[in-house]
């Protein structure tokens, strides 16, 4: 995760030139229909910039409180959804743009249901349905549900709210018309006090920039991490914003910003780029639509110079897979037996590793499942690689799932490898695929799944048995007659499963050649959760020459996986070697320097396809 309290300069460099140009702009003038707001100084301005990381960019007067006035009513409308059933909403307030003033009494004629939650009509009927929940503790619920959106406790400010309350003369009208068409079922002054005191909590730029990045990040917090609305919920609040949210200046507001909106006449605007930012401008002076002057002008520049409109979004086409390779190329940490190698390098091709990345919403899984499809040829496997994926929406989810069925209906295999964190794929945890094989916590044990099914496959597909006996590689590379005199010098070992062979730190005085079994060299010790494998060995495969060589201490644990044997060749059975049949001894260092020459080769191999990714 990036660390939110860092910032770039390069950005704010942006907001302080915005704040210097247009700090002298002096359209308009504050409110003061509501006597108290004509206080405000016309000279005030700040700029916030909030991302869905958690990041704040700010300019000017961002911490001074002011009142949010109609910036209230998405958080209203929000809360309204959560506390009631969206048909019970629906038949409260609509969601159509109206084109009129925010103080338009705009009813449907004839079922009196105000267009939209964004005017004063639809707002008012919005906060009658908040204090008919529950009206003891309505006021309670909002400040409780403005202070999460906003990441710290938020209150009325009293002298403000007096002030409305006494001379609010319009919309107490509009309470009583709604009461008078059932949209507010009991005495309407209650909702209409709430009314007032919500459009009087008191917040500052910075407060409504993190509400923005609120919305834009689905309903969480990015700064607390709360998870404060239904993702659901947002969608719906930020659809009102878009089509109603700017009043009869909706329509040029959209074209010109692009982004949905709400402003107040407290002098703050607050507009959201969806998964992107939160931003927030606050500059008490209004134009005729009684949106911020300053406001409207910062959010149209902000919004050009940094291609910020929603209807102009680059394409992402092309950035889902993050590698594509295959198993000629990139092998999993198994060392096996020169012919499985070589097998492997004949046919590795066959199995495909796809890495994907970022968040895998409708346009990212479509180029995920259309190149597993394009891999997908007889006697494929693929090996699909989630840990880069940072979400998967549940729609896309099951796009994923029902390819991968597909697939398998082909009979090409799925392995998915490091997707625990994806809950939305896992609507029954991980457990079941893990179960089935086809689900692997960690690549490399993915990958070497997946060898191990081409391997059975080639010999399936050949009709041949896997082999019964195996050959020490090691033992191979030896002159017959060298490999006649060491044989009986080597002490035969078996190995329970889970039986420690050698610990890091012992001296490396053994080497070891697997008759049969898997023996895995482990950091950590073997008994933690998730020890650290950095190689399993398989049969005619032999361990133990590196530190034997170097005379170093051991650097891993090795233990045997399954039931096991190796023959052991000893320190003093070397030296006595060395003593005694010289020739011997120069031929093993030959076998263990081809053999080692053998294993740097692939490892160098591995490690350059690191470096490329
Ligand atoms: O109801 C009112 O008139 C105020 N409390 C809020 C109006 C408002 O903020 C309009 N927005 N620009």
């Amino acid at each position: 995760m990036p660390d939110p309290g860092r910032t770039a300069d390069a950005i704010q460099r942006i907001l302080d030139d915005l704040h210097a140009k247009y700090r002298d702009f002096d359209d308009g003038k504050p409110a003061d229909y509501i006597p108290e707001l004509s206080k405000a100084n016309p000279k005030d301005f700040g700029i916030v910039i909030a991302t869905t990381d958690g990041r704040i960019y700010e300019i000017g007067e961002t911490r001074k409180e002011f009142t949010i006035q109609s910036i209230s009513k998405p958080f209203t409308y929000a809360l309204a959804l959560k506390l009631h059933s969206d048909a019970y909403m629906e038949a409260k307030v609509g969601v159509e743009p109206s084109g009129d003033a925010f103080n338009a009494i705009s009813l449907h004629p004839q079922t009196g249901i105000p267009r939209n939650p964004m005017i004063n009509a639809g707002a008012i009927a919005t906060t009658a349905q908040v204090m008919a929940f529950d009206p003891e503790r309505a006021e309670t619920l909002l400040l409780d549900f403005y202070s999460d959106m906003a990441g710290r406790r938020l209150d009325v400010n009293e002298s403000v709210f007096r002030s409305e309350r006494d001379t609010g003369h319009r919309n107490r009208a509009i309470g009583h018309l709604l009461r008078n068409f059932d949209i507010i079922n009991t005495n309407p002054e209650p909702g209409l006090q709430l009314y007032f005191r919500q459009c009087a909590v008191s917040v500052t730029c910075q407060d409504l920039g993190v509400m923005a990045a609120t919305l834009a990040c689905q309903g969480r917090n990015p700064v607390t991490g709360t998870e404060v609305l239904d993702p659901d919920i947002t969608t719906n609040v930020l659809a009102v914003m878009g089509s109603c949210g700017m009043y009869d200046y909706t329509g040029q507001w959209l074209y010109n910003v692009g982004m949905p909106a709400k402003s107040g006449v407290g002098g703050g605007v607050m507009a959201v780029v969806p998964g992107r930012l939160g931003l927030a401008v606050y500059s008490p002076p209004l134009d005729s639509y009684g949106n911020s002057s300053r406001g409207i002008a910062v959010c149209e520049e902000i919004s050009e110079r940094l291609q910020l409109h929603l209807f102009n979004q680059p394409s992402r086409a092309g950035t889902t897979i993050r590698s594509a390779t295959t198993a000629q190329r990139r092998r999993s940490r198994r060392w096996r037996s020169e012919q499985e190698s070589q097998q492997l390098d004949r046919h590795g091709d066959r199995i495909h590793v796809l890495q994907a990345q970022g968040v895998l919403d409708f346009a990212a899984a479509e180029e995920l499942l259309a190149e597993m499809q394009s891999k997908a040829s007889a006697g494929a496997i693929l090996v699909i690689d989630l840990q880069q994926v940072l979400a998967l929406p549940r729609v896309d989810a099951e796009l994923l799932r029902e390819e991968i069925d597909d697939l398998a209906k082909l009979d090409v295999p799925c392995l998915l490898c490091r997707g625990e964190h994806l809950r939305e794929f896992w609507p029954q945890g991980e457990g079941q695929l893990a179960k089935e094989g086809q689900y692997f916590g960690s690549l490399d044990r993915g990958l070497e799944a997946a060898e191990d099914m081409l391997l059975e496959a080639l010999l399936r597909e050949a009709g041949e048995q896997p082999p019964q006996t195996c050959t020490v590689g090691l033992l191979e590379l030896l002159p017959p007659q060298t490999r006649s005199q060491l044989e009986p010098l080597l002490e035969r070992r078996s190995f329970a499963q889970g039986e420690l062979v050698c610990r890091q730190g012992d001296a490396g005085d053994e080497v070891f050649l697997i008759e049969s079994g898997l023996f895995s060299a482990v950091l950590g010790p073997p008994v933690a959760e998730k020890p650290l494998r950095f190689a399993t060995f398989s049969p005619s495969v032999s361990f133990g020459e590196m530190a034997f060589l170097t005379r170093s201490p051991r650097t891993a644990d090795v233990v045997a996986d399954e039931p096991g044997s190796c023959l052991v060749l000893t320190r003093s059975t070397f030296d006595r070697l060395e003593r005694e049949q010289p020739q011997v001894v120069i031929d093993l260092l030959l076998a263990l320097h081809q053999d080692l020459a053998r294993k740097l080769g692939r490892t160098n191999q591995q490690l350059l396809l690191l470096e490329q990714g």
